[in-house]
């Protein structure tokens, strides 16, 4: 299985077009740049799918060669999206998909129901929805099969009216050429249903949003749906075998630049920081 981490940054990106805080005016100087989280795995290297679909998924796919047409057609290696949760910075960039000739999209009951981006793309591509449930087998091209995990009911703000339901958010268990990756950008709480989940993963991509519970004004990590990472990291070592990375970090969260100490605390547990537009090491 490969994996790609097309964009690593929660939504508004690092840094945030309206934000002159630090760490954005850091990267602002710098030009390292987190684009918005979203994944690309294949199980073969030809036939690739999108975990997520970001607002920038074009600036992301244009800076990955792998993710290229064939010269001379139209035929892309994208197979089809699997989405978390229906927030606008996993889904934005369905909309932004539209040229496809048939554009696959993997989510959740309530996800697809409200989804506008998926809507939107309707109207100008063959949308194919494709129903996922909880705990059952989505069979992928390339050799991957995907299971979802309710993660949480967490519905994005242009949805509070819509019905409650329990996978709302959920994370992805991949596996594929004898590996398996445990996707969880958006963890609310450490449960027993997700231990289950990352028992046997080689590699678990967690929830990275916030390194504190106090990050953001006003409200708190937990409040936002996001175990912040000083929560997670004392967790890791009761849960050993995985290689942890975060992602969707935040522009408040320190840790999203290298020189800082919360950095260092999440490479001293023995995790690591998701690479923008880097690729995870080939299989053991
Ligand atoms: C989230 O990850 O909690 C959402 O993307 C938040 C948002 O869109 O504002
Ligand atoms: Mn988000
Ligand atoms: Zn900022």
């Amino acid at each position: 299985m490969r994996v790609i981490f097309l964009g690593t940054a929660a939504g508004g990106g690092l840094p945030q077009w309206n934000c002159g805080c630090a760490s954005c005016d850091i990267a602002r100087g710098t030009g390292l740049h987190r684009t918005q989280d979203c994944l690309a795995v294949s199980g073969d290297g030809e036939a690739w799918y999108l975990l997520n679909a970001s607002p920038d998924i074009r600036t992301q796919i244009l800076r990955t060669p792998r993710l290229a047409p064939r010269p001379g057609s139209r035929e892309t290696p994208l197979r089809g999206v699997l989405l978390t949760s229906a927030e606008l910075d996993h889904t934005l960039g369905i909309a932004a998909l539209r040229e496809a000739g048939t554009l696959t999209v993997y989510a959740t009951a309530p996800v697809l129901a409200v989804n506008p981006a998926t809507a939107l793309a309707a109207h100008y591509t063959t949308l194919d929805p494709r129903l996922v449930t909880p705990g059952g087998a989505v069979p992928l091209a390339g050799g991957l099969v995907a299971e979802a995990v309710a993660i949480s009911g967490k519905k994005p703000r242009y949805a509070s009216n819509s019905p409650d339901a329990a996978d709302w958010v959920v994370a992805y268990r991949l596996t594929g050429g004898g590996r398996t990756l445990l996707y969880a950008p958006c963890l609310a709480s450490w449960t027993d249903a997700f231990a289950e989940a990352i028992a046997g993963a080689d590699v678990v991509v967690l929830d990275g949003t916030y390194f504190r519970e106090d990050e953001l004004p006003g409200r708190t990590g937990r409040q936002t749906g996001h175990l912040p990472i000083e929560e997670s990291l004392p967790l890791l070592a009761r849960h050993p075998g995985p290689r942890y990375v975060y992602t969707h970090l935040n522009n408040t969260n320190p840790a999203a630049r290298a020189d800082t100490p919360e950095h260092a605390a999440v490479v001293a547990a023995g995790a690591s920081i998701a690479p923008e537009g880097g690729e995870l090491p080939t299989p053991r």
